[in-house]
């Protein structure tokens, strides 16, 4: 109870100066974060008009706390400049009056299809709020008008916990995929629900594509299902998998099970167990879509729930991860390389050639790439410095592994990595962010950290590197 009022008394005083961004430092120069308050989940990203979509949780209020959710909306023509635009959807109806929740866009037509799932709390009640799955549209991909025969799906039997709709069409047919939670002998349980529908109005539910046995935890949000080089990927975030040993250290998870799927049958078929899908501690709530290149593209929230992230006090919470390009490897791993648009970011070249312990290059603006090659048969270290903060990454060649170190409490993040003979790094520095691309993708670290003052780079002391390359990198999106 003390602490509850303690916690109401910070935030009622912050609250005040909380909506607009007085501090730029942890601001992202390329990553897309909000004009000011919280961001979460990404939404509806899409290719619309020859233009890319993303919207995303939001609380234009405070970037305290999630609140009630909106959708926040912003628009890139190349992944990389973003531009803001006006809040697409307040929670102002009865139905969605406790927040706009996560989903999903169809673009189709020249209009834009928002699905998502409208949240009502039932304070006192049992259960204590309901989920169910609402439309609204756009033409001009600015407004957004809510369908006036709202909510599409009411799935009576499926609540409380029924959100995050990802929608694709095959041949002449309408998908979505649902988040639920389902109770077996007592015990709380994920699952994927598949619904379709001939005219994206009327949905049925037609097979559960997967669900818990008990090792992967109580709820599965965020959904997502699609075809990847011949097999389907099933890609979602649960919550509730306990840690064990170097896995699934993160509050929630995210990651996939790669199988096969029969639309005549709508059976998915596992072929591998789940695998998280990045090994840093930052991120959740991933969304794809197969975009007008004809790549398969994620984006995630580059955060974790229950965190506090010392940008909250600078009048923003939240961003986005790089877009990455999805591959799925012969052992059947998905392969992640940021989208190369990114590379325009690029300025001036602060090192670059051979590199030996000790070597020090410093950014300009806190954000950079770093390209690493060296042997895979000796250990690798660097640091990324700034005050106040230092992530270490370390390759360590006799036991194959790859970790990434940002200190104080749980700071540590490993996985296997076994290169055949040469290392290849290539690590993507914004000014509170680091994502670290192992070989061609195939292991990634992505983690959250806050420097002050300028950001350098620095080879541990026997680490010797064939070809260090820094370069840095300029702001992309607009403050507000
Ligand atoms: C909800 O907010 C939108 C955007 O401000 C507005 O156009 C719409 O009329 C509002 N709906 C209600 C029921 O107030
Ligand atoms: C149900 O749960 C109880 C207690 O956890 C356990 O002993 C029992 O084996 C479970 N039954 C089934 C069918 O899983
Ligand atoms: C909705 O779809 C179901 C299953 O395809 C069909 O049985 C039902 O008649 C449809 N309802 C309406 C109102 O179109
Ligand atoms: C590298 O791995 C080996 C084998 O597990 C271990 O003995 C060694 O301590 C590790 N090195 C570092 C610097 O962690
Ligand atoms: C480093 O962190 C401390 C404690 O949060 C803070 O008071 C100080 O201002 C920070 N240093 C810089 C240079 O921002």
């Amino acid at each position: 109870m003390g602490a509850l009022c303690k916690n109401l008394i910070i935030f009622m005083f912050v609250n005040s100066i909380n909506a607009e961004i007085t501090n730029d430092r942890y601001y992202p120069r390329y990553h897309l974060a909000p004009p000011q308050g919280w961001m979460n989940d990404p939404n509806g990203f899409s290719v619309f008009q020859q233009e890319y979509h993303v919207f995303y949780q939001y609380n234009p209020d405070s970037a305290l706390e999630a609140g009630t959710a909106h959708w926040g909306h912003a628009k890139s023509r190349d992944l990389l400049n973003w531009q803001h635009l006006p809040i697409a959807m307040y929670p102002n109806e009865t139905y969605d009056s406790s927040g706009v929740f996560s989903g999903s866009a169809l673009i189709e037509d020249d209009t834009m299809y928002l699905y998502y799932t409208a949240h009502t709390n039932h304070p006192g009640e049992t259960p204590n709020h309901e989920e169910h799955q609402a439309l609204a549209i756009s033409t001009d991909g600015v407004n957004v008008v809510k369908y006036q025969n709202n909510p599409l799906i009411e799935g009576a039997d499926r609540q409380p916990d029924f959100r995050d709709p990802k929608v694709w069409k095959h041949g002449d047919t309408y998908y979505m995929v649902l988040g639920n939670q389902f109770t077996k002998n007592d015990t709380r349980l994920g699952r994927v629900l598949l619904y379709s529908s001939k005219d994206k109005y009327n949905w049925s539910e037609v097979a559960i594509i997967g669900e818990s046995d008990g090792s992967l935890g109580y709820m599965w949000e965020c959904p997502d299902f699609f075809q990847l080089d011949g097999h389907f990927i099933l890609l979602m975030s649960p919550q509730g998998i306990p840690a064990e040993g170097d896995k699934y250290k993160n509050l929630h998870q995210t990651g996939y099970i790669v199988g096969d799927f029969d639309y005549r049958t709508l059976t998915f078929k596992p072929t591998t167990s789940f695998q998280e899908l990045d090994h840093g501690h930052d991120v959740y709530a991933t969304q794809t879509i197969l975009d007008n290149k004809g790549r398969r593209l994620v984006l995630a929230w580059f955060d974790m729930w229950e965190t506090n992230y010392p940008e909250q006090l600078d009048g923003f919470t939240g961003q986005i991860t790089i877009p990455r390009i999805l591959t799925l490897s012969k052992d059947f791993r998905l392969v992640q390389r940021p989208v190369p648009e990114i590379r325009a970011a690029r300025t001036n070249i602060v090192y670059t050639g051979q590199a030996s312990g000790g070597t020090v290059a410093t950014l300009e603006n806190k954000a950079g790439e770093i390209n690493i090659r060296a042997s895979a048969l000796y250990d690798l270290e660097f640091f990324i410095e700034g005050i106040n903060a230092s992530v270490q990454i370390y390759y360590n060649a006799s036991s194959g592994q790859i970790s990434l170190d940002r200190g104080g409490d749980d700071g540590l993040r490993r996985t296997e990595w076994q290169p055949a003979n040469v290392l290849i790094l290539n690590i993507y520095v914004d000014a509170s962010s680091i994502e670290v691309f192992c070989g061609a993708g195939e292991v990634t670290l992505s983690s959250r950290y806050f420097p002050d003052g300028p950001v350098s780079v620095r080879l541990g002391d026997s680490s010797e590197a064939s070809q260090f390359r820094v370069i840095n990198m300029r702001s992309t999106v607009p403050i507000n």
